[in-house]
This record gives structure tokens, sequence and C-alpha cells, in this order.
């Protein structure tokens, strides 16, 4: 299913390396716009036409994502640990104006977007292959999901797969100003299997194991959702609480290591400490691909044609809440992290006074998505043909 759209995730992702090469400093708005564009044919059959709306809906998913973020991000307000404030009325707890105002304003724009979609299957507009929306629509409601239901099924689609996709990314271009000696490696890799005629692509991918476990690594060495954020509120009798983020909630009781864990318990994956496990993970701290790719590491499997993969990765959450939109996301890091390193070398920058700018590797965002804050690098075309090869793809008939 999720293969189907590997044409269109091929397509948006030669736009983003064009863009790329010719801003690199809007690196964050090119991964965004990747995903927006991406998600919203996936989801809603929508394609985007003028740079004016490809920057509007970039910009609406990242800020709704943000506030999501932010508000979701446990601890964040003190009636998480005060239940009975939640008895206060709107005027009194500016915590339910704030949510009621968010709310109406993606409500608005998620409402707009499925009925935009439901004009163009009035209007017969085709769809190849269709959209969730459209196979929404062409069950007549088989799946008994009214409106408001799937207009959030659609939207946390939507959002999830918008800054996610991104953020690691961006952790790839930061990766690779840090480690030059792994882009060498990538690129050595990409110009035996691709060669340097044609663009990498997905029929590439069982040969490309060190693309895959360049995917892999980036999100155990700095997981999207890490889970390790930890908030404690003080007062005068002490701390009063401690969270970390994304918490799943017990279905019945369980035990774990000798602990018990009565039903209703909320459980928090933190991704952080499991892929710094050392038993799993030796020198976890290091930027290591190599842990998926020889037979020393605890973590090496064949068939190596298809491990190391990303699938069911903790960094994709646990159990029956694992991220559905994994397939969409494994293709997209993998073409876009294959299609920047045959076509892009990423270094270091020099600064004005001809020293290089250290990049810190540990300044990332808070959020219950962490992102790499802004970081300065160089990006420069591998050579004119690489070049000129991208911008035949973009310009050619899609
Ligand atoms: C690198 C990319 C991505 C990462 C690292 C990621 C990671 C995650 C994680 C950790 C969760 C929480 C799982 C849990 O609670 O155990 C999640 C949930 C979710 N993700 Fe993703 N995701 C990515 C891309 C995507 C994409 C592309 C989509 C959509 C096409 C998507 C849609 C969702 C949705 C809808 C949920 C909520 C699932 C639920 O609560 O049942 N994600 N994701």
């Amino acid at each position: 299913m999720a293969a189907q759209w590997e044409p269109w995730q091929t397509f948006q992702c030669m736009r983003m390396v064009e863009s790329l090469m010719k801003q690199p400093e809007r690196y964050v708005y090119w991964f965004d716009r990747y995903a927006t564009l991406v998600s919203l044919k996936e989801i809603y059959g929508k394609i985007v036409d003028t740079p004016e709306d490809e920057e509007y809906h970039t910009m609406a998913i990242s800020d709704r994502m943000h506030n999501i973020e932010r508000l979701g991000t446990p601890g964040g307000y003190l009636v998480e640990i005060i239940p009975a404030l939640l008895k206060l009325t709107a005027w009194m707890a500016p915590f339910r104006r704030e949510a009621q105002e968010l709310r109406n304003i993606e409500l608005a724009y998620f409402t707009k977007l499925i009925g935009e979609a439901k004009q163009r299957w009035n209007s017969k507009v085709p769809e190849s292959p269709d959209s969730f929306a459209r196979c929404w629509l062409k069950h007549d409601n088989g799946w008994e999901l009214e409106l408001p239901d799937i207009t959030y099924v659609l939207a946390t689609l939507y959002g999830g797969g918008s800054g996610t996709t991104s953020n690691a990314m961006q952790t790839f271009v930061m990766t690779m100003a840090l480690y030059p000696e792994w882009q060498t490696k990538l690129q050595e890799e990409l110009d035996s299997i691709v060669g340097l005629d044609r663009l990498p692509s997905f029929a590439d991918l069982p040969q490309l194991i060190l693309v895959r476990a360049v995917a892999k690594e980036i999100l155990r060495w700095r997981p999207v959702v890490p889970g390790s954020k930890t908030i404690t509120y003080f007062s005068r009798f002490g701390m009063v609480a401690n969270f970390s983020d994304l918490p799943h909630r017990l279905t019945i009781d369980d035990e774990y290591n000798g602990y018990h864990m009565p039903k209703g318990s909320f459980v928090h994956g933190n991704q952080w400490a499991i892929h710094r496990d050392g038993g799993l993970y030796p020198d976890g701290k290091t930027f290591n691909p190599n842990r998926y790719l020889e037979e020393s590491w605890p973590t090496y499997k064949e068939p190596i044609e298809i491990h190391p993969n990303i699938k069911r990765f903790s960094a994709f959450g646990f159990g029956r809440r694992i991220c559905p939109g994994l397939e969409t996301a494994d293709r997209s890091l993998i073409i876009q992290i294959a299609t920047l390193a045959w076509t892009c070398n990423i270094s270091k920058k020099l600064g004005p006074d001809g020293q290089v700018v250290l990049i810190d590797d540990m300044d990332y965002a808070e959020g219950s998505n962490v992102i790499p804050k802004p970081f300065q690098f160089e990006l420069k075309p591998r050579s004119e043909n690489c070049a000129r090869m991208i911008s035949e793809a973009v310009n050619a008939p899609y």
C-alpha cells in the first residue's frame, strides 16, 4: 500500500534537494515542505500548485503541530496534576480558553481540507492512487466514521507525518556535517550501486545497506520522540510530579521486573534510555551505523537485503499505538538520504573570521518531538552533473 506513493515521494524529494542546493539556509522549510506536500496528496488527494499555497500549508500544519507538541508535552499545565482545576469555568481557567481557541483554528483548517476532498470527489476529479479521504468517500461511510471522526483521523495522520520526518532529516544534515567520514562512506556506496549517470531510486534500496543503516542510526541516536524529557514540579511539600513524554495507559494489571502496575497506570516508553541500553547498543552515545552492518554488534541481523530496516523499531513507539505512518516514513527518510548524499556534499561552515562554525549536537528544542535548534552548515552539489540531473528530474512531467 505505502509503495504506491513512491513516485510522488521521489518527485517531492527531487524538489526538496533542488531547493536545498539553491537556498541551504532554508533547510527547515524545504524538509517541512516535503513532508507537507507528500501528506496532503496521500491523505486528502490535494496537489498544491503555487509556492504561496505550499508555504501556507507548510506553515499551517507546522503551527498546528507545534501547538499540539507544546500542549501535549506532559507536565505543561498545572491542571494535569490537579485535575480539580477542570471544574473552574472558562473565565477563571486560561488553559480552557487557550484549548478552545486552538481547537477552533485547527478544526477550521482540517474541515476545509476534507470539504475540498469531497468537492473533488463530487466533481469526479480522478486520483491515482486514491487518497485516504477518497477511500473513505468511496466506501460511502462503510467505515462507520462520521464527519467529525474522519476529520480527526485524517488530521492525526497529516499532523503525525509532517514534523517528524523533517526533524529526522534535520538531524541527518547535522550528522553529515559532524561526521564527514560517514558521508564519504555513503557516497562510496551510492556511487558503486547507483553509479554517476542516474539518480538513486527505490529499486536500489535492497542494495543500499548503509543508507538504511544511517536512517536507522539517526533515529536511534537522536530519536524524534525521545520520551525522556523530565519535568519536575516542586512545591513547599517537596517534589510533586515527574513526567516524561508519550504515555500509554494499561488496560489490565501488569507486572514488570517485580513492579506491579495496576490497570489504568500510565507507562512512558523512554526511547532515549532504550536507545542507550548498553546490552543492545554498546557505546550508545556514538553515532555508528556499523552496529547494523557488522556481525560483532548485537543489532546485526540477516538477511542484509532486508535488515537494517526501521520496521517495528522502538523509534516508532510500541504496541497497538505504534506509528501507523512507519512505512511512509521509512520510504521518505531513505529516498531523501540517498538522494541528498548522492547529489550534495555537506560540511561545517567557515565563519567570516575563517574559523569553523561549531555545531552542538545536543542543542535540541524542547517538546514531545525534538528538533535540532537552527545550525549552520555548507551544502554544495557534488558536481555540475548532479545539479543538472536533479533539475531535469524536477522539470520532467510528473
Ligand atoms: C521519522 C518519522 C516518524 C517518527 C520517528 C514517528 C514516530 C512516532 C511515535 C514514536 C509515535 C507514538 C507511538 C506510541 O505511542 O507508541 C507515533 C505516532 C503516530 N504517528 Fe508517527 N512517526 C513518524 C512519521 C509518521 C508519518 C509519516 C505519519 C503519517 C503518514 C505518522 C503518523 C502517526 C500517527 C497518526 C500516530 C498516532 C498513532 C496512535 O496514537 O495510535 N507518523 N509516531
